[in-house]
C-alpha cells in the first residue's frame, strides 16, 4: 500500500505561527505560475517515487481550469525583504454529491528553507481557511515513500484513513492531487 490516505480533524481555529523573514501571501497572478513550476520542481528534485514537471500551460488547464481551484485557496510563502518563494500549498474543494470535500495539493518547500516552520505556517493558514469556511476535516493523498511529508503530516495531527490504497501513486499517474 503506497499511497497514504490522511485526515486531520480541526477541533479550534489554528494559530498561525510567525517566523520572522516570512510572509505568505494568495495567487496573484499569470506572474505566480513559474514560481509555482520552479518551486515544485525543487522541492520534489530528489523525491522517491519522482514526480513530473508540470509547466504554466498544465497549470492553466489542469488547476486554474478546474472547478475546485481558487486564487484565494493557494498559497505561497516568501522572504519579506526580497520576496523570493520558498514554499507553496494549495486546497482544493471538490463537490460530492452530497457534501464539499477540502483536500491538500502540492505542499512543497525549498530545500534550501527547510525545518524552519514554512510548511507549518502555510499549513496553519490553509486550516485557518478550512475553519472559516465552516469545514472541520482536511484530507491528503501522499506516498508511503516521501518520509519527510509523511513525518510532517504526523507531526501536525494527520492521521491514517481507513481508505488507505493499494495504488503506486498519489491520484493515478498524476502529481496533481500529492499533498
Ligand atoms: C514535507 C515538507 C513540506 C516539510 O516542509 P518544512 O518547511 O521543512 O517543514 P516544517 O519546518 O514546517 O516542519 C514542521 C515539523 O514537521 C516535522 N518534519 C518536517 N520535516 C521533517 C523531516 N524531514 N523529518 C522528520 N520530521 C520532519 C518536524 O516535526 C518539524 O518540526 P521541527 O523542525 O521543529 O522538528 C518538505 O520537506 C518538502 O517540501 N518535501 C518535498 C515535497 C513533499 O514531499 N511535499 C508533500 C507532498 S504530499
Amino acid at each position: 500500500m503506497n499511497v497514504l490516505q490522511l485526515r486531520k480533524c480541526l477541533v479550534a481555529r489554528p494559530e498561525l505561527p510567525e517566523i520572522s523573514e516570512i510572509v505568505v501571501r494568495n495567487y496573484v497572478g499569470p506572474g505566480d505560475i513559474p514560481l509555482w513550476s520552479n518551486l515544485l520542481d525543487a522541492a520534489f528534485t530528489a523525491a522517491q517515487p519522482p514526480v513530473r514537471h508540470m509547466d504554466g500551460s498544465e497549470f492553466s488547464r489542469q488547476i486554474q481550469g478546474s472547478h475546485w481551484w481558487s486564487a484565494k485557496r493557494m498559497w505561497f510563502a516568501e522572504t519579506n525583504n526580497t520576496s523570493e518563494p520558498v514554499g507553496t500549498v494549495t486546497l482544493g474543494l471538490r463537490q460530492g454529491k452530497t457534501r464539499t470535500s477540502p483536500s491538500i495539493h502540492w505542499l512543497a518547500v525549498h530545500p534550501a528553507w527547510r525545518r524552519v516552520g514554512v510548511a507549518r505556517l502555510l499549513m496553519a493558514h490553509l486550516e485557518q481557511s478550512c475553519w472559516d469556511a465552516g469545514f472541520r476535516q482536511v484530507d491528503l493523498e501522499t506516498h508511503r515513500g516521501w518520509r519527510a511529508a509523511k513525518k510532517f503530516y504526523q507531526t501536525l495531527g494527520y492521521r491514517n484513513t481507513l481508505r488507505s490504497s493499494t495504488r503506486t501513486k498519489p491520484d493515478a499517474s498524476n502529481r496533481s492531487a500529492s499533498g
